[in-house]
């Protein structure tokens, strides 16, 4: 099995100050950055673009793990891969083409993820398996940080566990949605690997100890 890790997501960050909170979650001990897009069309809430993503690049070395929630997704894969991303992921609903957006990510060189709603299926993702490298599974519906999270999905993410090891492939599992140090040990029980947090890290007045409590560090 991989070793956890952790990925703030910037959603919840001061936007006033992003070098300034990106520079504090790196010293904190967080893995990869996650980067929240939304288009105000496939999800009721607006974020930031590739623009915010090129200026935080020289910033960190950490991997940027952006989260697609637009539609389409086709005509800003490039966009966002030469603004820096390491790994791009995006929802099955937001084309027609999933299998045709996975193979242009994975031609821009990056890694490819897959992103399941609360109410979409493990079965979605079976058959491109062979182009992922990440499923991420949502725990509330996407749009928003401080939601609470849906113990629905732990079935959903107990059985990609099953179909990844099962596959042979080196697919990273990922969660997003209300994690905290209460809801992260159900996550990676069910066998996810990475874990997204917002509210829980950037909130949290030491983002150290918020980061070793979610990763289940012991004496956190
Ligand atoms: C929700 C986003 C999440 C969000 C998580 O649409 O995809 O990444 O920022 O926020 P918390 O951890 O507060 O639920
Ligand atoms: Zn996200």
């Amino acid at each position: 099995p991989h070793p956890v890790l952790i990925a703030p997501s910037l959603l919840a960050a001061d936007f006033t100050r992003l070098a300034e909170e990106v520079a504090a979650i790196e010293a904190a001990g967080a893995d990869w950055l996650h980067l929240d897009i939304m288009d105000g069309h496939f999800v009721p809430n607006i974020s930031f673009g590739p623009a915010i993503v090129k200026a935080l690049r020289p910033l960190t070395r950490m991997p940027f793990d952006v989260h697609l929630m637009i539609a389409p997704v086709d005509p800003y894969l490039a966009a966002f891969a030469e603004a820096g991303a390491d790994l791009i992921s995006f929802h099955p609903e937001a084309g027609p083409h999933l299998h045709r957006s996975l193979q242009t990510i994975k031609g821009l060189g990056k890694k490819a993820g897959v992103v399941l709603n609360p109410g979409t299926p493990v079965e979605s993702i079976a058959p491109v398996l062979d182009l992922v490298d990440l499923i991420l599974v949502m725990t509330v519906n996407p749009g928003f940080g401080g939601q609470s999270f849906l113990e629905s999905q732990l079935p959903k993410i107990a059985a990609l566990r099953r179909l990844i090891d099962a596959s042979g492939r080196d697919i990273r599992l990922q969660i997003d949605g209300g994690v905290t140090a209460k809801t992260a040990p159900l996550c990676l029980g069910a066998g996810a690997d990475v874990l997204v947090a917002g509210t829980a890290v950037f909130g949290a007045p030491d983002r150290a100890a918020a980061i070793r409590a979610i990763r289940g560090d012991q004496g956190a």
